[in-house]
């Protein structure tokens, strides 16, 4: 998203309350002017104390007798000539119950704002104000139809009036409205009702001002009654409605109108040529909806006092009008995510003597820069905030060199093969905010220093890249947001990097860094999210990173890090993903983790651990994702305490891995009755793992690399609700426990590879989203449960080289099993096997059961192979539950899909 003119307006509003403070403790410290304010009359703060005693239970600590100047209680202004109380605001949090008669008294009482929940009486008594013109009302969302609002429509000489939040959803919108004839602003926010926008309000003449965010209502988000409210000035209709509709052409009738603002909502069709043709209009928004249509199209009369164009997001195809780019008012032009496609002259929006704010990213424009010694216009407009993400931009245009007050630049996703020219941290260093150069083919950091002085400087990302040599890091004494340089060929980085990090989220990964990690790290203390996977860093982890436990998320996958673990890791451990695989570690995992409360996602796959499974790790509430894959952790798994009933043992988890380790003997009999989040079966799509980061980097996910379907599969996203086990490799022995069927949402099961006996539980039928059942090379005996037959979800099984025997189960998804799945059981017998059974009692299925769910089958499997080559999830059963890519390494034959 981008950070718009709202952010200055934040900041402004800030100085503003800053500079009220300030004069506020002068005015207090110097000697008070007694003509600026009239103190409260006396009957006005008796009324006021009259009206508090009404309300029962109201708190209003500050309202009492003898205290303040009523016109300083809470809630409370006055007319600073006369002293008598104009304005009440008595909040939402406020319990009123009653409005006792004492309001009356109020008769200068011109604004007031009221949470009516669990008011009962009074609100008649409002219409008997002599002064009331301003009303705010904040409702309650517990559908109900507030027939005591009715009341308000008798206050004839309201001028202003605004609802928060009523939910009349199973009610029309009150009618009342439309009888307020002298309504001059009328503002609705998150209101909802059944029905369309009532057509009275569209008498309302006087109406100035029309509000409505976030309203529900049925029908369209604004209706065509809209062009006879001739007065109209602004109107904002954003987030409201719930069908699909167009803008009415007959807003072009409004020719007051100065705002419009008719944002997410379910706009279609085309925008109105008379809208460009409002003689009035400065502010246009319309982004975030559906609207098709040419852009070129739209007429702007030069003589437009437009100043904000605001179209993103939508589905505008065509070129960029000429005539925009005549507009002399215009200060904020924003085209970014829509379908134009234009070859354009970046110089050809210098002309816009007023723009600020330029966004023309993510379309199928190509825009072409000034080159090198082309003559740049000396007076550029002051641009601050430009975004020309997916532009085609093969180099840096020349002219950004002279535009000096750039706030946020994008230039993502382009094909600049340039060096990063050393202009960017010289010329910006005391105002560049934000800098996005991702996704392009940048090789070099021209002069690169390796400390640069960027003092504002919040978010900047290089990441993929071609960069080499050492890795710039900002110097700056602001906390900062995000420093992603990942996927580029950066070889090194400042040993003492760590004391200028003041970032929240550092990815460094897949780069060639090498050497110890700067223990440096250790200082930088704002540090929330550190990837440093896929590099070759070496020696053993500053033990500071996992004694202080102060990241939420540690990633150094994939390096060459050895030693052991420290022992020590602090109470206040905040890590909810430590990912430590792929390296060299050794020893124990020591016991402290369980100071990490939050622990979420624990992958220590491929490391050298030893010692016993961690059953002790099963206390931790949030254990989700368990890797301990390719280890040499050895001996039995036991429960904790054999004798007494176990709660809440590993009651989160819903991916475990211990697959190529040592483990042996059996698994003890009940022990998969404690894994309640495989044992709930909750229908719902799930969120996804990760880290919610408070950047524009948005969401950080974890991944996991489990062998499933014969693969190493690498998750990307791991949805809550994707459950699996992977046990094999190791030389566990013994029956599969029956237990086994009570893990109900378990979508993947591999046990392969190991001593396992006994039948095949028939329990496993009830694990009715299975869609990956491995049970291959072990010494299983006897049939095949015919049970196994309800697994309609199941897309793969491999059962091979066991000593099963017995007729292959007919019927649904085993109609669709390769041979490859059953080989190596001298006792099958059967299809899809060409070995006959001996017995004939078996009765063949009927025709159609055999071939459709086979074809349904054959054309899923094709989807789920292409999807897996081309790496993006896929439209069924799994794709519900992840996203995965296949590892290189391992090849798969088409034969077992
Ligand atoms: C009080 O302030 C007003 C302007 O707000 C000024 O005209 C007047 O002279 C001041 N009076 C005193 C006594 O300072
Ligand atoms: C408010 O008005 C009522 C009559 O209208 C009067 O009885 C009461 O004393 C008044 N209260 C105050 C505090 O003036
Ligand atoms: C009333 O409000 C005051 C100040 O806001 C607060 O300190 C006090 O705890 C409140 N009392 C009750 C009963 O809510
Ligand atoms: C709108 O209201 C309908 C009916 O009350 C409800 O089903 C729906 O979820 C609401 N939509 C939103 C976005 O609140
Ligand atoms: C409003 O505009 C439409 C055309 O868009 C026109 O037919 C109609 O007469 C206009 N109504 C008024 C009241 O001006
Ligand atoms: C839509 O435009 C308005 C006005 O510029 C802006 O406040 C809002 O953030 C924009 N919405 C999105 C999603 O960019
Ligand atoms: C991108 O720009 C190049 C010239 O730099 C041009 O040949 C190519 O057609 C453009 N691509 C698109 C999609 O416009
Ligand atoms: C992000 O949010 C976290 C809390 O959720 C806060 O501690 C941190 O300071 C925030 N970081 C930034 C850069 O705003
Ligand atoms: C587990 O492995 C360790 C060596 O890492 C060995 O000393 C120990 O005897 C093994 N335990 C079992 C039960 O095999």
């Amino acid at each position: 998203m981008a950070p718009t003119a709202q952010h200055l307006h934040i900041i402004l509003r800030a100085l503003l309350l800053l500079l009220l403070v300030c004069f506020h403790s002068i005015g207090a410290s110097a000697k008070r002017n007694s003509t600026t304010a009239a103190p409260c009359l006396p009957d006005q703060a008796s009324s006021l104390l009259q009206l508090k005693r009404s309300f029962v239970r109201a708190n209003l600590s500050s309202w009492r007798a003898g205290g303040e100047d009523c016109c300083h209680w809470e809630g409370v202004a006055c007319d600073t000539a006369s002293g008598r109380v104009v304005s009440l605001n008595l909040g939402v949090d406020l319990d009123i119950r009653r409005i006792g008669p004492a309001l009356l008294n109020l008769t200068s009482l011109k604004r007031l704002s009221l949470g009516t929940t669990g008011i009962s009486e009074g609100l008649s008594s409002l219409s008997k104000l002599p002064s009331l013109t301003s009303l705010e009302l904040h409702g309650s969302s517990s559908g109900r139809d507030h027939p005591e609002l009715s009341s308000v429509g008798n206050i004839k000489r309201l001028t202003s009036l605004r609802l928060e939040t009523y939910d009349f959803s199973r009610t029309s919108l009150p009618s009342w409205i439309g009888g307020l004839k002298g309504l001059v602003h009328l503002r609705m926010h998150g209101c909802s009702f059944t029905g369309p926008l009532p057509y009275q309000i569209g008498h309302l003449a006087s109406l100035t001002l029309l509000e409505l965010e976030n309203c529900n209502y049925t029908g369209q988000p604004i209706p065509s009654w809209i062009g006879s409210l001739a007065r109209l000035i602004q109107l904002r209709i954003q987030g409201c409605g719930s069908s699909a509709g167009s803008i009415p052409s007959t807003i072009g009738n409004l020719t007051r109108l100065q705002v419009i603002q008719l944002g997410h909502s379910n706009l279609v069709g085309k925008i109105p040529k008379s809208m460009f043709d409002l003689p009035a209009l400065q502010v246009l928004c319309l982004n975030n909806s559906r609207l098709s249509g040419h852009l070129e199209d739209i007429p702007s009369p030069v003589s437009s006092p437009l100043t904000t164009i605001e179209l993103g997001n939508n589905q505008l195809t065509g070129h960029i009008p000429k005539s925009i780019l005549q507009l002399k008012h215009l200060e904020h032009l924003n085209l970014e995510s829509n379908r134009l496609s234009d070859s354009i002259k970046l110089s050809s929006f210098w002309r816009l003597k007023s723009l600020h704010f330029l966004s023309l990213s993510n379309n199928k424009l190509s825009i072409i820069p000034e080159q090198e010694g082309d003559n740049i216009s000396n007076s550029l407009p002051n641009i601050h905030y430009l975004y020309l993400a997916s532009c085609n931009l093969t180099k840096f245009p020349s002219s950004l060199r002279y535009l000096d007050k750039v706030f946020v630049l994008d230039l993502s996703s382009n094909q600049i093969d340039d060096v990063v020219p050393s202009w960017v941290w010289e010329n910006w260093k005391d105002q560049l905010q934000s800098l996005n150069l991702s996704r392009n083919m940048l090789t070099t950091l021209d002069k690169s220093p390796s400390l640069v002085h960027m003092s504002r400087l919040d978010v900047l990302d290089l990441s993929f890249n071609r960069l080499q040599g050492t890795i710039p890091i900002p110097v700056n004494a602001m906390p900062r947001k995000v420093l992603d340089y990942s996927n580029n060929n950066f070889s090194s980085i400042v040993p003492n990097f760590g004391r200028y990090i003041r970032s929240f989220y550092l990815n460094l990964s897949n780069n060639k860094l090498n050497g110890h990690i700067p223990s440096s790290i250790c200082n930088a203390s704002h540090l929330n999210i550190m990837d440093l996977s896929y590099n070759n860093f070496s020696g053993s982890i500053p033990p500071c990173l996992i004694a202080r436990g102060k990241l939420a998320m540690l990633k150094l996958k994939e390096n060459q890090i050895s030693g052991t673990l420290p022992e020590n890791i602090r109470k206040d451990c905040k890590f909810q993903t430590l990912d430590l695989n792929g390296n060299k570690i050794q020893g124990r995992l020591p016991r402290s983790l369980l100071n990490c409360q939050e622990l979420s996602v624990l992958d220590v796959g491929n490391n050298q651990f030893i010692g016993s499974f961690p059953s002790w790790l099963g206390i931790l509430p949030n254990l989700r994702v368990l890797v301990l894959r390719s280890n040499q952790l050895n001996g039995t798994i036991t429960n904790i305490k054999t004798d007494s009933h176990i709660v809440n043992h590993f009651s989160s988890l819903q991916i475990l891995c211990l697959s190529s380790n040592k483990f042996s003997r059996s698994l003890p009999k009940g022990w998969f009755n404690t894994f309640k989040a495989m044992m709930e079966n909750i229908n719902e799509d799930g969120r996804v793992l990760g880290y919610y980061t408070n950047t524009t980097h948005g969401f950080y996910q974890d991944t996991v690399t489990i062998t499933l379907k014969g693969s190493d599969l690498i998750f990307t996203k791991i949805l809550t609700t994707f459950k699996a086990i992977d046990f094999s490799n190791n030389s566990f022995d013994g029956p599969i426990p029956e237990s086994i069927g009570s893990l109900v949402s378990l979508h993947g099961i591999n046990i392969s590879s190991n001593n396992f006996m006994g039948q095949i539980p028939s329990s496993l039928s009830n694990l009715s989203q299975m869609e990956s059942l491995d049970l291959s090379q072990n010494r299983l005996s006897g049939e095949i449960p015919q049970e196994l037959t309800s697994l309609t979800s199941l897309a793969w099984l491999n059962l091979s080289h066991n000593n099963l025997f017995g007729k292959i189960p007919l019927g649904n998804q085993f109609l669709s099993f390769p041979n490859s799945s059953y080989e190596g059981n001298m006792g099958l017998c059967g299809s899809p096997l060409s070995k006959q059974c001996e017995s004939t009692d078996s009765i063949a299925p009927s025709a159609s059961a055999h071939h459709e769910p086979n074809n349904l089958w054959l054309d899923r499997l094709d989807a789920i192979l292409l999807f897996a080559f081309v790496g993006l999830g896929f439209g069924v059963g799994f794709s519900l539950s992840i996203f995965f890519t296949i590892l290189p390494h391992k090849r798969m034959g088409r034969k077992h899909w």
